[in-house]
């Protein structure tokens, strides 16, 4: 049930469930690959997510509910002892830092390689990506995956629910099934992706069955208040054709819609779409929309407010950014005090691991005591180095890496991309302070 009344401000509180958001602003899930290799969350991972804690909730990467699902090198895992303590380690430096946390479930399917998981991928039906993967040695050509058996299914279910019962024991509000984006649910609801002849395949009905399957499956083990659902309508990524999108996915909306779950999130949500008004006219829940913002590519200046502000509008109930939070750690309040943000350092998103373009993004600082607000600093930005990241919310002055127009002027989120003028404010402004520690 939708119990968040409906409103386009961002930074408006929520519930969800027995959660109390402080803000509409959600960080979506992103694979980084910083696990260890056998999928425990590292202590890199528990700074990562605690410098987002400000946001109203964070959805937590990709992460395996069983061996052969594995897609990727160093992506996190649950189903394991150890992997519970490292995510135990993640939700307790969240939580102490103020943060909500779901964990997001994903199994590959074809998405998966031997070398990654030491098993041929699992699929529903024996189409190979079109593509390579990565892996521990580089880019591979995709293998066949084997056709799932009946068993295979029903066992796939059980990993599931069994992965979703780790993650509350490790700490995390909920879970999010991932039925998007080309992995293993995905590819049961694609009509390109599963030619069974089963009851699994077939017309859209048998095609979402999978999907719902898994979802009852992992209600049931939490309480459905603590499960979402990821989708991607459309979704032409990783080799997808879906075939009758405009079908499975009321269809799939229709057969979850009685579960009472905590919420479904639409990837790439675009108000510009009929289909999106039909899946919010029939979801009577709270529903997440990733705003469908320029990829590849750079985000705009506003980093999504704009689209942001339209899907709150279009009826959207809180909303999903993924970059913007990846280099933005106080994305919040960045877009609350419409300062710059940091843009995103595509070249270490995944795969390479470490600190660099992960825990080191800067925060918005705070003057050095005794500094004249409305004084350049004294050294030219390009020289100054990075600051070690303080606790989030706690920073004021800009990251020397953006700034603003040399006259003083500013870009600022919003409709239209407006520019202020804060030479118009007094230096007492505290808008103002924020701005000025950058003048080259
Ligand atoms: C580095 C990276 C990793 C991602 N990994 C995941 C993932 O693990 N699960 C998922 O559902 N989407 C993943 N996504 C997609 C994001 O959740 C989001 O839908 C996408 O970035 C679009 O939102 P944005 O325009 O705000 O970045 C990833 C995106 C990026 C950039």
């Amino acid at each position: 049930m939708t119990n968040t009344p409906a409103t386009s401000d961002l930074f408006a509180p929520a519930r969800l469930g027995p959660l109390h958001l402080p803000n509409r602003l959600v960080m979506a899930p992103m694979t980084r690959n910083r696990a260890a290799a056998d999928g425990t969350p590292t202590p890199l991972m528990a700074a990562y997510y605690a410098q987002r804690a400000s946001a109203g909730l964070i959805i937590a990467e990709a992460t395996t509910p069983n061996a052969v699902g594995r897609t990727y090198p160093d992506i996190p895992a649950i189903h394991d002892p150890a992997h519970v303590a490292g995510w135990r380690r993640v939700t307790g430096a969240v939580h102490a830092a103020g943060g909500r946390m779901f964990l997001q479930l994903q199994h590959g399917g074809r998405i998966g390689h031997p070398d990654n998981s030491g098993l041929t991928p699992l699929a529903p039906s024996p189409i190979p990506l079109p593509d390579t993967v990565f892996t521990r040695g580089g880019h591979r050509p995709a293998v066949v995956p084997l056709e799932m058996t009946a068993g295979d299914i029903r066992s796939t279910v059980a990993d599931f629910a069994a992965a979703a019962r780790n993650a509350v024991e490790a700490g995390f509000a909920g879970v999010e099934v991932h039925a998007a984006n080309g992995y293993l649910i995905h590819q049961f609801l694609a009509r390109g992706t599963n030619h069974r002849t089963d009851a699994y395949g077939g017309p859209v009905a048998g095609r979402i069955r999978f999907a719902v399957e898994v979802v009852r499956a992992v209600a049931d083990a939490i309480g459905p208040e603590r499960v979402g659902v990821r989708i991607s309508p459309g979704f032409t990524g990783n080799g997808m054709d879906e075939g009758d999108t405009d079908d499975i996915y009321p269809a799939l909306v229709d057969a979850l819609a009685g579960m009472g779950l905590a919420y479904l999130h639409v990837v790439f949500a675009d108000p510009g779409q009929p289909l999106f008004h039909t899946i919010r006219n029939r979801w009577p829940g709270t529903l997440i929309a990733n705003p469908a913002l320029p990829w590849p590519g750079p985000l705009p200046a506003d980093g999504g407010r704009h689209e942001a502000e339209r899907l709150l509008a279009a009826g959207a109930d809180l909303i999903s950014l993924g970059r913007a939070f990846l280099a933005n750690p106080d994305l919040v309040e960045r877009l609350r005090i419409g300062a710059p943000l940091n843009p995103v350092r595509d070249e270490h998103l995944m795969y390479v691991g470490g600190e660099t373009g992960y825990t080191d993004y800067p925060f918005l600082t705070r003057p050095r005591r005794g500094s004249r607000p409305d004084r350049p600093s004294p050294r030219p930005c390009a020289e100054q180095p990075t600051r070690p990241v303080p606790r989030p919310g706690t920073g004021l002055v800009i990251d020397p890496a953006r700034r603003g127009f040399r006259d003083g002027r500013q870009a600022v989120p919003g409709p239209g991309r407006r520019t202020v003028d804060h030479r118009r404010r007094g230096p007492s402004s505290r808008r103002h302070r924020l701005y000025v520690g950058c003048h080259t």
